[in-house]
Formats: structure tokens, sequence, C-alpha cells
């Protein structure tokens, strides 16, 4: 057993005292007076998850209650608990002996005491160096995306035999953005001039941005050369390249985005983890005839444009595709249109992932 798997037990077994607050900073202290950023991002990962999954049961829960009242039974909460360890829990078998011990009545007090220790997590991490974020940000994206690749693998499992969803992990993990200092907030202020007709998600916040899993799970599939040029057109408040630009040092990407304050945002992140030197948002109006959008190995779009600035976008796209290979990595509707131009253009079929939400064309 790891110790942030230990870690995390003991902050639940001694939360349910109330004392969670003291045990936390004594934990540091013990360990003479530093948490490594390491098992930091453990215990943020652990906890976030606990936090989802007791969710999770608690709705399971339910519905087992109502199956057994029907068949006159009564299944025992080890026997409820263990299938699922079989399964979308088999990441955290860690948990199992815990859950059992905690009994059904602690569902919802271990999903407080989790959401506390997520949140203690990220304010403890959030007063430390640069160095300690980056570390902690990396080893949390790098669990995340074992977490949402053993999810992609059991959903297309369960698609075909079970037809229900299972525990969803989509927005267990958004709470990283705290760590970027990603103020949705800003939104709310938003003044759209409706004339520019361009599609601005006004005060969208959070909304706006691709999820982690989706963000995760293509960068995974892409297996981008190193070296390689991103560019995200319409970056929004930036998760897409901070995540990039965390896990491949090595490539260099851009964002553009129409929003000012969204821009300034996803830079001030981009500084503070000191990732500026390949990482970089820049106000642009990309329906703009003036602006040629530059050359790079993948672009990204995820429902940015109106029918005019999609048409003139992927105009470039295409011209460019007929000089060096390109990949358009779409997230939503952009899909119908590259499906298209695809076929055109006689392009490869393209990679499909997170439930049909995200496609990966090839110009070859
Ligand atoms: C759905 S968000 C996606 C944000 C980000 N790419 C992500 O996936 O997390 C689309 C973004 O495109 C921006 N956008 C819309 N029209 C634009 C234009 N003409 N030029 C630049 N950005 C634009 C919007 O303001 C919005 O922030």
């Amino acid at each position: 057993m790891k110790l942030s798997h230990e870690t995390l037990l003991t902050l639940l077994e001694e939360s349910s005292s109330n004392r969670i607050n003291s045990n936390f900073y004594n934990l540091k202290e013990n360990e003479e007076g530093y948490l490594d950023p390491l098992k930091m991002a453990n215990l943020y990962i652990n906890s976030a998850l606990l936090v989802t999954i007791m969710g999770f049961l608690k709705e399971q829960l339910w519905l087992k209650n109502e199956e057994d009242k029907k068949l006159n039974k009564k299944t025992s909460y080890e026997d409820f608990l263990t299938p699922f360890f079989l399964n979308e829990l088999a990441p955290v078998s860690f948990l199992k002996k815990f859950l059992i011990d905690s009994g059904s009545e602690k569902i919802n007090q271990i999903k407080r005491s989790s959401k506390d220790i997520e949140s203690q997590v990220l304010s403890l991490i959030i007063e430390r160096s640069n160095s300690d974020q980056k570390i902690f940000a990396i080893k949390s994206l790098d669990e995340m995306t074992k977490k949402f690749i053993h999810e992609e693998k059991n959903q297309e499992g369960r698609a075909q035999s079970l037809g229900h969803k299972g525990l969803c992990l989509y927005r267990t993990f958004d709470n990283l953005d705290d760590l970027f200092d990603l103020n949705y907030e800003l939104d709310k202020e938003m003044v759209v001039d409706y004339s520019a007709k361009e599609r601005l998600y006004e005060r969208a916040g959070v909304g706006v941005q691709s999820g982690y899993s989706t963000i995760l799970l293509a960068l995974d599939r892409l297996e981008a050369k190193e070296g390689s040029t991103i560019i995200d057109l319409g970056s929004g408040y930036g998760r897409v390249g901070l995540v990039c630009s965390l896990l491949r040092p090595d490539i260099k990407f851009i964002g553009y985005e129409y929003v000012p304050h969204r821009v300034e945002v996803a830079n001030n992140a981009s500084k503070a983890l000191k990732l500026q030197q390949n990482l970089n948002f820049k106000v642009q109006d990309l329906s703009l005839k003036s602006f040629k959008i530059p050359e790079a190995d993948i672009y990204y779009l995820y429902d940015p444009f109106t029918k005019e600035t999609y048409v003139h976008v992927l105009n470039q796209l295409i011209a460019m595709s007929k000089n060096r290979v390109v990949t358009i990595v779409t997230k939503g509707n952009g899909r119908s249109w590259l499906i298209e131009i695809s076929k055109e253009n006689s392009w490869p079929d393209p990679i499909i992932i997170d439930e049909g939400n995200l496609c990966i064309f090839k110009s070859e």
C-alpha cells in the first residue's frame, strides 16, 4: 500500500471525529514539516475520486434497495460493493476494506470528508513554490490520464453488455483549475458586441472549457511527435494548452482567443508555472480575413465558430494540408464539418474517442 493510500485512509478514519483540520496539519509535521508534492498529488487524486465514487455508490445503493424490495430480499453492503471493485473501482481496490467496514450509513460522511481533504490539499499546494506546484500538477495529470483511460475501456465493455453508464469521472478533477487560478467569474462581467456575430459563449465560465478527460484522452491518442506545434483555435481560458504543456514540455503551444480576459487568465497561468517559453495565448479574432493561421502539426477546435468563420478557418487548414500532414482534433459539432472535408480530400477515417465527443482527423 502506498503512503498516500494510508494517508487518505487515516484522514478519513480520523475525520469521523470532525478533527480533520488538526489531523491534516499534524500529518505535515510528522513528515518533518514537508509534505512531498508527489504524495500530495496522490492524496488529491484519491480524495477527488472518492467524492465522485461516494456519490455514485449512493445512487447505486438506492437502486439496489429498490430492486431488493421488489424481489423481497436483502443484499449485504459487502455483496453490493464487491462487483464494483471488479470493474470501475478496481483502480482503488485499497479502499475496499475501509468502505465495507464503514458500512453504508457512512456514505455521506465519507463524501464530505473526502471533499474536505481535496480542498485542503489544493489550498496547501497553492501556497507552495512554482516548482512544487508543477510537480503536483504533472503527477495529478498523469494519474488522471490512467483513470480516464481505465474508464474509457470500462465504458466500451459496458456499452455492449449492461447498458448503464457506470461511474462517470467527467467533472471529478475540475478543481485542479484552482491551481491554475482559472477565474471563470470574469465571464460574468462580459459585455458582448452582438454585431460581431461570433460565438463567444458569454458567461459560460467553466462550461466553455474542454473537460480534463477530453484533453488527456486526446493527448494520449495523438502521440504527438517530439517538438510538435499545437494550435488551439478559440482557446478559452487555456486549459488545453496548460495540460499539454505540463505533460509535454517539448511541444510548442499557441492558443488564439477572441475574448481578452480569457487570454489574460491563460497567460497568467502559463507564467506562474514558468511555461511561457512554449505556451502562449494571443487575443485574436480568427474570422478576420487579414489574419493568416500559422502552420502547425495539430489544430484543436472545440465548437468555437459561426458557420462563416468555420468556412474561413477550415479553408486555411485544407490549403495547408496540401503541403504538410495536418492533424485536426474536434470536440463537439466541428466533427460534422471535418467528416465532409476528410471525405472530399480522401483522408483516412478519424479516430473517435471520449464516447464520440472527440475526433482526430489526419490529412494522410
Ligand atoms: C467552447 S470554447 C473552447 C475553449 C478551449 N478550446 C477548450 O476546448 O477548452 C470556444 C472558444 O472559442 C472562442 N471564439 C469564438 N469565436 C472566435 C473567433 N472568431 N476568434 C477567436 N476565438 C473565438 C470563444 O470565445 C470560446 O472561448
